[in-house]
């Protein structure tokens, strides 16, 4: 078999990781890749999706894997399934549960989901006034459009709400993607991932997870890509699955049909899970979590190729996904200054005893780094995810870290308390 990933970061280096273990893998094309994809695969440049399906053709690609979100907005989906090639994603328009907010709120509250009651506004003095006539706060202020994880502001207080609006409908930040703006109440609780594999009418749950968002350790700090994740969240227990398969999963299914959305691949459920157990939708997106992809595939014992297949051919309801018992952690390196300036090109060094810690259950997926002769520089802000399995998340935190202390480059930062919150948890 053919594959082609689209993608560079580290949720594309580990898909590639992950599909490179099918027994019948042929050869991998990376687009563009990265330099850890670089050792699974061929890295190709591409400047446009026709010329990423003129490519497939003729290289003979059987099957696309495509990670990020922007792509499938723009609706990748669509040209390769009109050229007869096997790809998963949704089609643009189902993409829009993740590309505009609210599409995604209006379907939401169509189909009866759970999440923050909102209003919608596209003129700045009516949400303006809105935001003056309000007495509760915080409250939750979302870009429509997509805003690469900086369009959703948290605000404390009116002035704080006003700045932010401000900044959206007056100066632009966000250009098109904030032409129109989600104000919507603030829900307590805690974060968690739920993914699904759905091909248009069955779908199976993926294992919990949780990602660690903020640049700094107890989750202070600005906003960032994703500095770390584990797997399972023990948050997400038997009973809160069941409510979220009931009152998310099973609506949006509805909703799906009815709204004849075309849709074979990953849904990725954002939940904010309150103190009684009951799950609200922060956000859809329609592709794996990054990070979360890198604590959940290395935890899935099932072919992620045979399950693309499933999916591409609708056949999901005869796939039995086997899954392993283990914790799954990682924590993400990034170049100093990340997610502000940073600078690049630093050599990264300790990297030899690779292969061996792989055979420990340690993976190192690269994201923004490229491989010059035989060494390996950063490229980007989100410089590499180091990843353990263990028999406990405390096995697996213990494990990530200690091959962390033999990792470096100049600038290296990262957060030391992933896990923070389960590892709280399980020591209660
Ligand atoms: N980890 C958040 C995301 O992938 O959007």
């Amino acid at each position: 078999m053919k594959i082609m990933v689209i993608g560079s970061g580290g949720r594309e280096h580990c898909l590639a990781w992950k599909i490179a273990q099918n027994p019948s893998m042929e050869k991998i094309f990376c687009v563009p890749g990265n330099g850890g994809m670089s050792e699974i695969g061929e890295c190709v440049t591409l400047h446009s999706h026709s010329e990423m399906v003129t490519f497939a053709q003729e290289k003979g690609v059987d099957f696309v894997f495509v990670g990020p979100e922007g792509p499938l907005a723009m609706g990748i989906v669509d040209l390769f399934k009109e050229a007869g090639i096997p790809i998963l994603g949704p089609d643009r328009k189902a993409s829009l549960l993740e590309a505009s907010k609210v599409f995604a709120k209006r379907f939401m509250a169509c189909y009866g989901i759970p999440t923050a009651p909102f209003r919608i506004f596209e003129r700045y003095e009516e949400a303006a006034d809105f935001l003056r006539r309000r007495e509760d706060y915080p409250v939750v202020v979302k870009v429509d459009g997509l805003a690469g994880g900086k369009g959703v502001y948290i605000l404390n207080d009116l002035d704080e709400a006003l700045d932010a609006l401000s900044e959206i409908m007056v100066h632009g930040k966000f250009g098109e993607a904030g032409r129109r703006v989600v104000v919507e109440d603030f829900v307590s609780g805690e974060e968690a991932t739920v993914m699904l594999a759905f091909d248009g009418k069955d779908y199976l749950f993926l294992p919990s997870s949780q990602d660690h968002k903020r640049v700094g350790e107890s989750d202070v700090g600005p906003n960032t890509g994703g500095m770390g994740a584990y797997s399972p969240a023990p948050l997400v227990t038997p009973q809160v699955e069941d409510r979220i398969e009931r009152k998310i999963v099973h609506p949006f299914l509805e909703g799906a049909m009815k709204e004849e959305l075309w849709y074979r691949g990953i849904l990725y459920l954002g939940l904010m899970i309150d103190e009684y157990g009951e799950p609200y939708v922060l956000e859809f997106n329609v592709r794996l979590g990054d990070p979360e992809a890198q604590v959940v595939l290395p935890r899935i014992q099932s072919d992620w190729v045979e399950l693309g297949l499933a999916l591409w051919n609708g056949n999901l309801r005869d796939f039995r996904l086997q899954v392993n018992n283990q914790s799954c952690l990682s924590v993400v390196l990034v170049s100093q200054g990340y997610p502000g300036h940073y600078e690049t090109g630093k050599k990264i060094e300790g990297l030899e005893k690779r292969t061996e810690w792989e055979r420990e259950g340690i993976f190192l997926f690269h994201a923004g780094t490229e491989k010059r002769g035989d060494h390996f520089y950063t490229t980007g802000g989100r410089v590499m995810n180091v990843c353990a399995l263990g028999n406990s998340l405390e096995e697996a935190y213990d494990k990530a870290y200690r091959v962390i202390s033999h990792l470096s480059f100049e600038g290296i930062y990262y957060r030391k308390d992933i896990g923070f919150r389960a590892l709280r948890r399980n020591s209660r």
